[in-house]
């Protein structure tokens, strides 16, 4: 079994993710950290992020590790843990333009693909293009303002700032965005947390 988790920057993946693989006692996988992953990585190396050869390159040369643990995902570098520089600032920015690359994207689908089932996959396009063939698939959205209030809590900057800077990756990952067809859409906009992943657990019980 595979559960589809999808949606706009900072709409609550990763928690909701989190959530409902504990309660299902399964793992779940964030492919956006292999993008992180391969963003920083490739700043580390002073590489021209709009440049796939040179990223795929050093990729091949540096082996990534993704280790889908259920209370978070953690990943690796030969033997150095990259798990809490995924997150800064300055990956944030570069990431969108790194996961344009189809390249980068068939490496990191390569890896989600080996994995052995039941999981729950998290990101843009888990149940169009990774795995159409998940049994439950959901899709999160939430206002700009209201992602960015909640990522100014794992950020040093300030709310707008954060605001303008999802809206422009929302606009740079357009391509990889839409909903599944088949996908159950949550605003979690006024939700907790805690009834994002009932709504969902009851979904795929039912
Ligand atoms: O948590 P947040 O939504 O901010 O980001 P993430 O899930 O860690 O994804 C970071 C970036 O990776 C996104 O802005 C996309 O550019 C890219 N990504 C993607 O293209 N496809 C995915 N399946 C997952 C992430």
């Amino acid at each position: 079994m595979i559960v589809t988790i999808d949606g706009v920057a900072a709409s609550g993946k990763s928690s909701v993710s989190g959530g409902v693989a504990r309660a299902l006692g399964i793992p779940y996988v964030s492919s956006g950290l292999l993008y992180r992953a391969a963003t920083l990585l490739g700043l580390d190396a002073g590489l021209d992020l709009g440049d796939p050869g040179a990223l795929l390159a050093h990729l091949s040369s540096h082996p990534v590790r993704l280790e889908p643990l259920a209370e978070g995902n953690r990943v690796w570098r030969a033997d150095r843990e990259l798990t809490d520089d995924l997150h800064s600032t300055r990956v944030d920015k570069g990431v969108s333009v790194v996961a344009a690359h189809p390249q980068v994207r068939a490496w990191v689908d390569d890896q989600l693909r080996a994995l052995p089932e039941p999981f729950v996959a998290e990101g843009r396009d888990m149940g169009t293009a990774v795995f159409p063939h998940a049994q439950h698939k959901f899709y999160l959205t939430a206002s700009a303002r209201i992602r960015a209030e909640r990522r100014a809590k794992e950020r040093p900057d300030d709310i707008p700032d954060i605001e303008a800077a999802l809206i422009r990756r929302d606009e740079l990952d357009a391509n990889q965005i839409a909903p599944a067809a088949d996908a159950q859409v949550l605003d979690t906009g006024p939700m907790t947390l805690d009834e994002v992943i009932t709504t969902i657990l009851r979904a795929v019980r039912a």
